[in-house]
């Protein structure tokens, strides 16, 4: 039985030219770092643990993939053919195709990868690499061919004579290897090029010069194979996966008013009907209804949305919201919340860690944090549970049916029971039991005629 497929990612750069602290496998597309993005479509195309060869600050790259890799480290970055080099141990003994993608290509998906093995199977070549036709080919190696038309090896721009740098079919350093014949190729690549490094590329001209075949997977579609080597790339990239992420809901029946200002994550899925209006951020994992309305100017992640949601202007961060609710403008739904059924949270409300049953109405000018609210009730304009004495966090339980006045203070921990009423303007610090009136203020009083005699009495002391 052969090996499953394996799977190299170079990750060891130091990416100089995004002229960042961060290692450029970190910087994010969409929210996730690049290396991830590869490391999900190498998986996606059958690599069950990706090798990444990490180097220049390769513990934060570490952290941040967690388990599911195997690393190698590549302490001194002396090339891409080197960094192939440090990965090969773990690919010892194998007789299976072996992947080799860079670190920086945050498009391209499994399928291409999957494409990739299919016609290295097919044509039975001992490498096949993914190449573009490109109007500019700066910057890339060039892929040179023989006479007969056969893939003869790559040549970097810098080592290319001006006949070569005019080839416009380019290298995306996406390869499929024999594991044996890359495993003998590798410690035998030599670092005399313009950069004194050592090339990944070299290994296409030495399997030529064996008499074996090197196939290609020319690619339309160029955008997939982009690489990131700086911030202005970093947004083109960015942008280009958006677009194909937009594209794909909106033939899902999503109405996306504006695609160039909706930013829709990897891992959201949203049912037809559902209307997005623009500047609109859907993050994390997220799963949205149908016949939802979101935004314009809302934040919304890691969330369980249901049907009939309407959200606006708004930010939702880990929160459960069932049908029909409807949040905003202006309404911060923090972690731990869920929102029952056509439960209502208004503008400049903010709740924390709290469950709210069906048809609860928050409309105001509002907090609620480590509380829950029963069916049916009505939180007042201004209302406060104070959870924190400054210490720890207290539980504030509302039951059903409940109307909380305007301007309420509530100081947990607190019951109030169901059917109850507070006062306006109370602070609440003793529990309510069912169908009672709370009132927590003092008594308006009423001085009849009080002004006019106050006035009165000012006017003649002043002497006016
Ligand atoms: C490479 C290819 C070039 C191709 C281009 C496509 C080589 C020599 N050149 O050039 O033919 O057209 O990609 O984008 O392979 N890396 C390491 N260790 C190192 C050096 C690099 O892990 O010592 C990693 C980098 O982190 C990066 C990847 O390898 O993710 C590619 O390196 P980079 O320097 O970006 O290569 P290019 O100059 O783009
Ligand atoms: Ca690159």
């Amino acid at each position: 039985m052969s090996h499953p497929i394996a799977g190299i990612i170079l990750a060891a750069g130091k990416g100089t030219r995004m002229k960042s602290e961060l290692p450029k496998g970190l910087h994010l597309v969409l929210g996730l770092p690049m290396v991830e993005l590869i490391g999900r479509a190498m998986k996606l195309a059958g690599v069950a643990k990706p090798i990444v060869v990490v180097g220049h600050r390769g513990e934060l790259i570490k952290e941040a993939l967690g388990d599911g890799y195997d690393y190698a480290w590549q302490r001194e970055q002396k090339g891409t053919g080197h960094a192939a080099m440090v990965a090969s141990e773990f690919i010892k003994g194998h007789d299976s195709p072996v992947l080799v993608v860079p670190g920086d290509t945050p498009l391209l998906g499994a399928e291409i990868l999957k494409e990739l093995v299919v016609r290295h199977r097919e044509t039975r070549a001992k490498c096949t690499l993914a190449t573009s036709l490109v109007e500019d080919p700066t910057g890339y190696g060039r892929v040179v061919r023989d006479g007969a038309g056969r893939v003869a090896g790559i040549v970097e721009e810098r080592d290319a004579t001006p006949e070569e740098r005019s080839i416009r079919e380019v290298n995306a350093a996406v390869y499929c290897f024999d594991a044996p014949i890359l495993l003998t190729i590798l410690p035998k690549l030599s670092n005399q090029n313009a950069q004194g490094e050592y090339y990944l590329t070299d290994a296409v001209s030495a399997i030529y010069r064996q008499g074996e075949d090197v196939a290609t997977l020319m690619v339309a579609d160029r955008e997939i194979l982009m690489g990131v080597n700086d911030h202005w790339q970093l947004a083109q990239a960015e942008k280009a996966l958006r677009g194909r992420i937009n594209r794909l809901h909106a033939l899902n029946g999503v109405s996306i008013v504006d695609p160039d200002s909706t930013f829709i994550g990897l891992d959201v899925r949203i049912g037809p009907d559902t209307v997005i209006e623009p500047n609109t951020h859907i993050q994390g994992e997220t799963s949205i209804g149908s016949k939802c309305h979101l935004g314009p100017s809302t934040k919304i992640k890691s969330c369980k949305i249901a049907s009939g949601v309407n959200v606006y202007f708004s930010q939702v961060v880990e929160a459960t919201l069932c049908e029909g609710v409807k949040v905003g403008p202006y309404a911060n739904i923090r972690p731990g919340t869920i929102l029952g059924k056509h439960t209502k949270v208004g503008n400049f409300v903010e709740v924390k860690k709290s469950t709210l049953g069906e048809s609860v109405s928050v409309s105001h000018l509002t907090y609620i944090g480590d509380a829950s609210i029963g069916d049916m009730t009505n939180i007042g304009a201004g209302t406060i549970t104070c959870n924190y004495d400054g210490f720890i966090k207290h539980q504030t339980t509302i039951g059903r049916d409940v109307f909380v006045g305007s301007n309420s203070t509530l100081v947990a921990p607190l019951t109030v029971e169901d059917g109850s009423m507070i006062a306006a303007g109370s602070v609440v610090t003793h529990n309510v039991p069912a169908d009672a009136l709370a009132f927590g203020r003092a008594r308006q009083e009423v001085k009849e005629g009080w002004v006019s005699r106050w006035r009165k009495k000012k006017r003649s002391e002043n002497q006016l």
